[in-house]
């Protein structure tokens, strides 16, 4: 095994074992809602943000408690998202993380209520006083990821995604660009950025880590919507060439494959050049952005 894919292994087990403790079932009359909550995060998946916020904080001495509990509230944040995103409304999707998604194993209205959920849990998780024990860490923490996911990140990102393909909304590089950074690339960003605040990262490395973080972020959309046209459903885990079929404004759709994939290439070297100004000791950052754009899955 490669010393990324050892470490996301070990980074994606400590993850499992700290989302099972925050997110308790319960015999209680709603335990259907926390079984769909459960259901959804539990599943896997690639666990690469948490791999993220670790690995960043790894880099300024953060300890493990607080990196985890943070990185599991942005796993969590980012479920919600996904939950969300497969809903009849939006992408109308039945498989997830090779799973039924969530409102085809319960309901819809169980799915909405599980991602709202989820939402609200990811900041009561931050907030807590075991995430950090200084309050303006937490609150900083709080503010920038609510900035990310909220109508200047993933959920307007969502919103012009979808109106791309019902109203046909013309998009250029520059509009798709923008989108992919609100859909996808700010809740990456974020990812960075959380283990820089919780290690009190001076400035300037700050904006270094946020530069590659927001090349990795654009990036990684791109091989999504590569693997959506050249990916295979199994080890997806989720239903593949269905972005054209709905009209969704890709990098692959304007530019083509080939294009997409050399964009997709340059971004990453771009992101790995900005880790120049780091030693060894971001080595997984650079090979988790490799990653990135050669994955299958
Ligand atoms: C899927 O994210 C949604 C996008 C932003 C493209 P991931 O590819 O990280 O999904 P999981 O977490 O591994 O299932
Ligand atoms: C979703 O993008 C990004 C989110 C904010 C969840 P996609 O719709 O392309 O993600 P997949 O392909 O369904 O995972
Ligand atoms: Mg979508
Ligand atoms: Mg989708
Ligand atoms: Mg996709």
């Amino acid at each position: 095994m490669t010393d990324l894919a050892q470490s996301m292994t070990e980074v994606a087990a400590m993850i499992d074992r700290k989302l099972d403790q925050l997110l308790p079932a319960g015999e209680v009359p709603e335990r259907r809602l926390f079984d769909a909550m459960r259901y959804a995060v539990l599943a896997g998946g690639k666990r690469l943000r948490p791999f993220l916020v670790v690995t960043t904080a790894n880099l300024f001495n953060v300890s493990e408690e607080s990196a985890l509990r943070v990185a599991s509230s942005i796993e969590i944040l980012h479920t919600y998202t996904l939950i969300h995103d497969d809903l009849p409304a939006m992408d109308n999707d039945n498989l997830r993380r090779g799973l039924p998604t969530c409102h085809r194993m319960f309901d819809e209205a169980t799915a909405i209520l599980a991602g709202d959920a989820l939402l609200t849990k990811s900041f009561e998780i931050l907030a807590h006083p075991d995430t950090h024990s200084n309050p303006a860490v937490r609150a900083e923490l709080v503010l920038e990821i609510a900035r990310a996911v909220g109508a200047n990140g993933t959920v307007g990102g969502q919103m012009i995604d979808l109106l791309a393909a019902t109203e046909k909304m013309s998009m250029d590089i520059a509009s798709i660009t923008r989108l992919q950074k609100l859909k996808t690339g700010r809740l990456i960003s974020c990812s960075c950025e959380a283990g820089a605040i919780l290690g009190k990262a001076p400035r300037p490395l700050r904006s270094h880590l946020l530069a590659y973080a927001h090349d990795l972020g654009l990036a990684f959309q791109i091989r999504d919507d590569l693997l959506d046209r050249e990916g295979n459903i199994n080890e997806m885990g989720k239903a593949v060439r269905k972005d054209d079929s709905h009209g969704k404004a890709t990098f692959v759709s304007l530019l083509g494959i080939e294009r997409a994939h050399a964009q997709a290439t340059m971004l990453v070297s771009q992101a790995i050049a900005h880790l120049d100004v780091f030693d060894s000791e971001a080595d997984l950052l650079r090979q988790v952005a490799r990653f990135v754009v050669e994955r299958r899955y």
